[in-house]
């Protein structure tokens, strides 16, 4: 896709002072391409200047690190964020400084990988919910758009993981409906984020409505929650989390924030991962085969539980291979707080830092031949490049969810490839494109085609 240019083309540009207002068509046009342009052709740390707005692409591995961990309490979330958090609350995705690092120790042994566990049966019988319905499809010869798909599901995933199997199928699907409307609506808000609040945007009473709707629902199951203790829910897990020192528990107000994050940061994400692992194994059935194998021999024929997990490898090496090739959160933006020196250069307060998974992920240096789509990159003993691989981020902000995200994405590839193998309507290029997450451009019309012998009945 890229042609690879020699690192060593950065020397003969060591004058050269940035990118300026002329950058902003090809940055606009295709940001992918002008990101690992600017990798190849300027090297680790790329300024850009645009008017008063001073931005720094940071492609190095190291220097990442530097931004997200060594140095991270110089790099807040900046504005973009300051405008969400004005949208969803003081979650923890937005918040920042002494709330959110109270709020990160409170939630942390809720994501813990055990307590994880707890949520594994729910989490597959909504998935066997969507494998009947892919049936339907199959006998209809009906193909499924699978972004969309991916999407419901992982939706369902987490309200079903956060409130139990208490809440009904129309309320869940509610529920789904008017998050996606809502999550539509502030994308429009996020990326207008330099506008002020008083600005109309289309949308903006059409987003009031969808946050008091879900709000009226979060708030019932908060206040049901704190009636009837049940610890397999995620909700149950937010309430009953205590600060150490205080003893203080979360305000209703915190756990709404909470709640709304993580149905935010934990659904599109590995939602549009399933997408390119589905769109993957089609385009390498050698790839596909082995993953059934896999899941013949480790299943045969059952539902996963988690303790199957750590003996689907090869299943977790082809999700994690397609997280380094399409990580969702293809972004990640921090701004300097006061002055600084990143890698050699001077880095002035309020400069925009943009750290791209996407890029790092590609860094001829540390990824031979990165295009290539190739589980065994991630086999047991082979070692990824240190810090080249932060689709999670790094630091201590990096991904709460992350072992949720995995086990979900497991469970989910392992019971698909056990029953169904997806054939993709022809004549169709698939490329990433970028709003918000990296998502393919195009849909993704795939048929459901059951495969034949053993399999799970649901
Ligand atoms: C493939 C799936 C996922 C990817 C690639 C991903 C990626 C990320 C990244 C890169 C960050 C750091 C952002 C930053 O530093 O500014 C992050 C933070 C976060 N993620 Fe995920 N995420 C995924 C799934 C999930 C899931 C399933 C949940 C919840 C169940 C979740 C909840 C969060 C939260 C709450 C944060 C904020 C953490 C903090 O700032 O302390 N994520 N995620």
């Amino acid at each position: 896709m890229y042609t690879i240019a020699t690192l060593s083309k950065a020397q003969q540009h060591a004058n050269w002072q940035g990118y300026g207002l002329t950058a902003v068509p090809s940055l606009a046009k295709d940001p992918l391409q002008f990101f690992m342009n600017s990798l190849l052709e300027h090297g680790d740390l790329v300024p850009i200047t645009l008017g008063p707005t001073r931005l720094l692409l940071v492609h190095h591995p190291d220097h990442a690190q530097y931004v997200l961990q060594d140095n991270w309490r110089n790099y807040g979330k900046g504005s973009m964020w300051v405008a969400i958090r004005k949208l969803v609350g003081n979650g923890l995705l937005a918040s920042e400084g002494d709330y959110w690092l109270r709020q990160r120790r409170l939630m942390q042994p809720a994501f813990h990988r055990q307590r994880l566990s707890e949520l594994t049966t729910t989490i597959t019988a909504t998935i066997s919910e969507m494998m009947t319905e892919w049936r339907t499809a199959e006998q209809q010869q009906t193909p499924i758009e699978m972004a969309h798909a991916m999407a419901d599901l992982t939706m369902r995933i987490i309200v079903r993981t956060m409130f139990g199997t208490g809440i009904s199928n129309a309320e869940t699907q509610e529920l789904v409906t008017v998050f996606a409307d809502a999550l539509r609506l502030m994308n429009v808000r996020m990326w207008t984020f330099f506008l002020p609040d008083f600005v109309p945007l289309p949308g903006d009473a059409a987003f009031r409505s969808t946050i008091q709707h879900i709000d009226r629902v979060v708030y019932r199951f908060i206040a049901e929650g704190r009636q009837t203790p049940n610890t397999h829910t995620l909700l149950h897990m937010l309430l009953e989390m205590q600060d150490e020192v205080s003893g203080q528990k979360m305000t209703d107000q915190q756990v709404r924030d909470e709640v709304f994050t993580i149905f935010m940061a934990g659904h599109e994400t590995s939602a549009t991962v399933m997408a390119w692992v589905l769109h993957l194994i089609w385009q390498h059935p050698d790839v596909e085969r082995r993953l059934q194998r896999e899941v013949d021999e480790v299943l045969a024929g059952r539902v996963p539980a988690f303790d199957d997990l750590p003996r689907l490898t090869y299943t977790r090496m082809v999700i994690e291979e397609a997280v380094r090739m399409y990580p969702p959160a293809w972004l990640i933006p921090r701004t300097a707080e006061a002055d600084d020196t990143i890698g050699g250069r001077t880095v002035k307060a309020g400069t925009t830092i943009l750290i791209s998974p996407y890029v790092v992920h590609r860094h001829p240096q540390f990824w031979e031949d990165a295009e290539r789509f190739d589980p065994e990159r991630f086999a047991n003993g082979r070692e990824v490049p240190r810090h080249a691989y932060i689709a999670f981020g790094e630091g201590p902000r990096l991904c709460i969810g992350n072992s949720f995200a995995i086990m979900e994405m497991q469970l989910m590839l392992a019971m698909i490839a056990q029953s169904y193998r997806l054939r993709l309507q022809p004549g169709i290029d698939i490329r990433p494109t970028t709003m918000p997450v990296l998502r393919p451009d195009h849909d993704l019309l795939m048929m459901p085609v059951a495969r034949a012998g053993e399999q799970t009945q649901y």
